[in-house]
Order: structure tokens, then sequence, then C-alpha cells
């Protein structure tokens, strides 16, 4: 009897020890594996942050306009330019010369004697094509290639009092 319970022991202990040795055993095992899995996905990380910072890169710059705003200080060249300088009043506009050529540039030159208005250029269908501020003291630049002869309208893009709706005047383009 004492010799049963003695082998039943014997074994258990044999079988305890058998699972402490398999989990130690298995333990480096897994801690040799999971460092070469480490290694190995660092490794795929850094050149996946390389290639989502070129992709940002090319991305941010494949996707960029040019400004669409002239340069406000440039001094355009007055043979390459044809010049218009317009001028806001409540309610009507300037414009000198009031008649373009087409395919060549037109540096407008928008200023205002009173309020604040804003000069739209519209095609023939009433399209807006190009527009900036008319602005009181201040001379904002706008360029615009009319590519075939036409007359345009000016209509005045801000409320600037009663009469607001009548300042429209035309451009004809040669
Ligand atoms: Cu000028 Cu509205």
């Amino acid at each position: 009897m004492i010799s049963t319970v003695y082998a039943i022991t014997l074994v258990g202990i044999g079988l305890v020890m058998a699972v402490f040795y398999f989990v130690i055993i298995n333990s480096k095992k897994t801690e040799a594996d999971y460092q070469s899995i480490t290694k190995k996905w660092y490794g795929v990380r850094s050149k996946w942050f390389i290639f989502l910072l070129a992709l940002g890169i090319i991305v941010t710059f494949a996707s960029l306009n040019p400004f669409p705003i002239p340069d406000q200080h440039k001094e355009y060249s007055s043979n390459d330019y044809q010049t218009v300088a317009v001028n806001g009043h409540q309610w009507y506009w300037t414009m000198t010369p009031a008649t373009v050529k087409s395919g060549q540039p037109v540096e407008f030159q928008v200023s205002a004697a009173d309020v604040n208005h804003g000069f739209g250029i519209y095609d023939e269908n009433l399209v807006l094509i190009a527009q900036t501020q008319a602005m009181p003291g201040y001379t904002n630049k706008l360029i615009h290639t009319f590519d075939k002869p036409g007359k345009f309208k000016i209509l005045c893009l801000e409320y600037c009092g009663l009469a607001h709706h009548v300042m429209i005047t035309e451009l004809i383009v040669e």
C-alpha cells in the first residue's frame, strides 16, 4: 500500500517536473522566436515608415496647385502685359482701356474710390472667369489671359450699397 502511494507520488512529481521542463524549454524557444519576429517586423516597420513618408511627400507635391493670386509686388513687363486700370465707385466702374486683345495677358490694376467693391469678370454665359477685390487705398493685381474675343461683363461682387446691383459694365476682347 505504502509502496503504491510512493509510486504514485514519484510519478506525480515526475509529471510535474516534466511539465515544468516542457514549459522552460518552450519558453526559451518562444523567446528566441519572439526575438526573430521582433527583429523582422521592426525592419518591416521602418520600411513601412519610409514608404508612408515618401508617399506623403509625393502626394503633397503632386496635389499642389499654383497659388491662384499673382505676385502683388511684381512689376509686370509692359511689353508682355496689357494694363487696365479699374476703379470701383458707388455705383459704377471706370475701366481704362475698356478694350483688350485676346491671347495676351491682361493685368487689371483694381482699386476703389469709396468703399469695397468686388471686381468680377463674367463671360457671355455669365460664368465668372476671374475676380478680385476692389478696395480703397489698395491696388490689387489680377492677371487674366482671354483666349478668344468676346463681350465680357463686369459685375460688382460685393454688396456696396443701395445700387450695388447696377454696377455693371462691359469689357470688349478683340
Ligand atoms: Cu460695388 Cu457692389
